[in-house]
């Protein structure tokens, strides 16, 4: 499969300058240049995958409580927009259904992560599975999907073999060729802490392209860029002629 990638991928769109797993967000990343953005799906209580980050509800909207317990329709009376700056609000909690649309409407690339609530990993990436096939058959040469829980990736691999995965990691402990191997990734997605020029060479020869997290500081990212990771994840509209 051909894959484009792009140099920089925005994180939960772009969350330096827009609330973040917003569809907002997505536009103006796309209106900042990028061409990828990433986000978070987890479920409703009512099995509605939707874009958040935490499991708790409060930090990016005017929620309380778990995200579990709340219905699709407890999730779109919040607002998602106030709390990063009030000209945004308004904005209400995705569903994966609308951030595949307007993903697909503005021609962005996706990098899906499915990031489950504890308990429902097996639910979420099935149902992150289904949707994809059902929606996207024509996209598999513009989406990853990636989990730091290999349980979502392994489900991802038998119920939706046509995308590719990433596998992603805060560490990457012992192990993580064999894993990543084993449940057939495309791209291995380390926090970018953890990465030196050694490293990068070794995911590379092991047969994995990489997009590391969270990079917002442009050297950093030149750095990682001169080690040859694929792609940088990033909040930031960073300055493509820095990185050129
Ligand atoms: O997918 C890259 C990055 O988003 C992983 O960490 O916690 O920001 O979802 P997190
Ligand atoms: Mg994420």
């Amino acid at each position: 499969m051909s894959l484009r990638l792009s140099r920089f991928v925005g994180h939960r769109g772009i969350a330096a300058e827009a609330p973040e797993n917003t569809l907002t967000g997505f536009r103006l990343a796309a209106e900042a240049g990028f061409s990828w953005v990433e986000f978070d799906v987890m479920l409703s209580a009512d099995d509605v995958p939707v874009l958040h980050h935490d499991e708790e509800l409060g930090r990016t909207n005017d929620g309380a409580g778990p995200v579990t317990a709340q219905p699709l329709t407890g999730l779109r009376a919040l607002d998602a927009g106030a709390w990063f700056d009030l000209g945004f609000a308004g904005e209400r909690i995705p569903t994966f259904e609308e951030a595949i649309s307007c993903c697909r409407a503005l021609e962005l690339s996706m990098n899906v992560e499915i990031k489950p609530t504890k308990g429902r990993e097996v639910r979420t990436a099935e149902l992150v599975s289904e949707m994809l096939n059902d929606l996207c058959p024509d996209l598999t040469d513009r989406i990853i999907v990636s989990s730091f829980v290999p349980d979502c990736l392994r489900i991802a691999q038998e119920k939706a073999p046509d995308f590719l995965r990433g596998y992603l990691s805060d560490n990457m402990a012992k192990g993580w060729q064999e894993e990543a191997k084993g449940l057939g990734c495309y791209s291995v997605h380390p926090n970018h802490a953890c990465l030196d020029a050694a490293l990068v060479t070794a995911i590379h020869d092991a047969g994995f392209r990489i997009l590391t997290y969270t990079v917002n500081d442009p050297e950093r990212a030149a750095t990682l860029i001169g080690w040859g990771v694929d792609a940088v994840i990033t909040d930031e509209p960073l300055d493509a002629a820095v990185l050129a």
